[in-house]
């Protein structure tokens, strides 16, 4: 078959240190030549590291596909006080779990690129803000910030360069609505968790009143890579659009779910049947939701000619988020899953925006009603339009992501439901 990407037979690079404990040490992480990228972007110009960034086209990795190089040019070119950084490692996406091993076997590849983007933008203090729950992860990572702080590697004139970068790692309380970023700024000044209005933007005023950058974990450590080796060589692997590698985390009805870096414009049939190992023995392919839980679900057909990168996806009528791969065989009960994801934004809603307190309840109630044989008809109406009038109403999107969902699964499984409110019926067990 000839494949949509590109795809240098390499070993990963963002995962090539998992397994191996050694990578979590600065010895182990020099070894497979860390620091080296962070030495070459601090002997040249702030300027030229965005460029090399935007030249490698690489999106961020935290959902929304954004070209980091672009973002980074935001931040004010002069500097008239503070400039700051915040690495979110909130990760509390259902489905997802990449940027936890990032940081449990591989923390110096996170803290070089954080430095490298702080240097680059001016930002005088980074902020990795964890999840509360990351207990582990956030122990290695506060080691290897001590471990790079005796080298040298951050704090005052680093490496000798002049260049000054304070890092503090920072555990929140773990709250979904404290990955969004401005309730990110807000927790990290030590207040509740709740969403900002935008604008103004982060670049503009952020943490404290700053301007202020956030990156995911994972956009974050492919900065390294990219340094040491070009952005015409990242260009090497993914699509046009979408270039690069990247971290899918498989999770649900398949023999072998786990984290996979494989290049963008991966076929999705492919990570299933071949990386993945296949379903189990005897049953079929119902639905995947390729990209977390906010995102559309996507029917077995849907899945067919989708490929991984974030316009294959999107052809297909859903999105590639955090390309968290959710695979669901012929067992599953897809109004029982679909109202189980609701509960959790339900759960996660700040309460802040009216259709998202209120809106991301009345779902649920309705939910449960279909999914124990008391619903009818009208509610499949009544969902679709609330959550019509749950999207872009409200500071952020998690009430956009809470309906989605309901809205996709109501188009692509309505026989589920009807099954279920004509005549009781429970489709599926899972
Ligand atoms: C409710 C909600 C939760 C989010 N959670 C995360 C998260 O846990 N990690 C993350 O990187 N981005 C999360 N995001 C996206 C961030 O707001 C932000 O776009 C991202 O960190 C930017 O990084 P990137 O440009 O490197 O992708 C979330 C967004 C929303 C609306």
């Amino acid at each position: 078959m000839a494949y949509p990407y590109r795809h240098e037979k390499e070993t990963p690079m963002l995962s090539r240190g998992f397994g191996d404990p050694r990578t979590r040490t600065l010895e182990g992480w020099k070894e497979l030549g860390g620091y080296t990228a962070l030495e070459k972007a601090l002997s040249g110009s702030r300027e030229d590291v965005i460029e090399e960034v935007k030249a490698s086209g690489l999106r961020g990795r935290g959902g929304a596909g954004f070209p980091t190089g672009v973002k980074w040019s935001f931040m004010p070119k002069e500097k008239k006080g503070p400039h700051y950084l915040c690495c979110n490692a909130d990760e509390s996406e259902p489905g997802t779990f990449k940027d936890r091993e990032l940081l449990r076997w591989t923390p110096h590849q996170v803290i070089e690129g954080c430095l490298i983007a702080a240097y680059a933008m001016q930002a005088e203090h980074v902020y990795i803000y964890c999840r509360g729950e990351f207990f582990e992860a956030t122990q290695i990572l506060a080691r290897a910030v001590e471990e790079a702080y005796e080298a040298g590697l951050i704090g005052t004139n680093i490496l000798g360069t002049g260049a000054d970068i304070e890092l503090t790692v920072v555990a929140g309380a773990g709250a979904y609505i404290c990955g969004e970023e401005t309730a990110l700024m807000n927790s990290l000044e030590g207040r509740r968790g709740l969403p900002r209005v935008k604008p103004p933007f982060p670049a503009a005023v952020g943490a404290f009143g700053r301007p202020t950058t956030i990156n995911n974990v994972e956009t974050l450590a492919s900065v390294p890579h990219i340094i040491n080796r070009g952005g015409a060589w990242y260009r090497g692997f993914g699509t046009e659009k979408s270039p690069g590698t990247k971290l899918f985390c498989v999770s649900g009805h398949v023999r072998r779910p786990g984290n996979y870096e494989l290049p963008l414009g991966f076929p999705m049939m492919e990570l299933i049947n071949d990386v993945c190992g296949g379903l189990l023995p005897g049953r079929t392919l119902k639905a995947v939701i390729p990209g977390g839980s906010s995102v559309p679900i996507m029917s077995a057909e849907d899945c067919q000619t989708c490929t991984l990168d974030y316009e294959g996806v999107v052809e297909c009528g859903s999105m590639l988020g955090c390309a968290s791969v959710i695979v669901m065989d012929d067992t599953t009960n897809i109004v029982k899953q679909v109202r189980r994801m609701v509960d959790f934004y339900a759960h996660e809603s700040c309460g802040q925006c009216t259709p998202c307190r209120e809106g991301t309840q009345w779902l649920s109630r309705i939910l449960v009603r279909i999914e124990n044989g008391k619903g009818t008809e009208e509610d499949l109406d009544t969902l679709l339009e609330l959550g019509d009038q749950m999207t872009g109403t409200t500071i952020c999107v998690l009430s956009d992501s809470a309906a989605a969902p309901v809205a996709s699964s109501i188009e692509k499984f309505r026989d589920d439901y009807l099954a279920l409110i004509r005549r009781g019926e429970r489709v599926g067990a899972a």
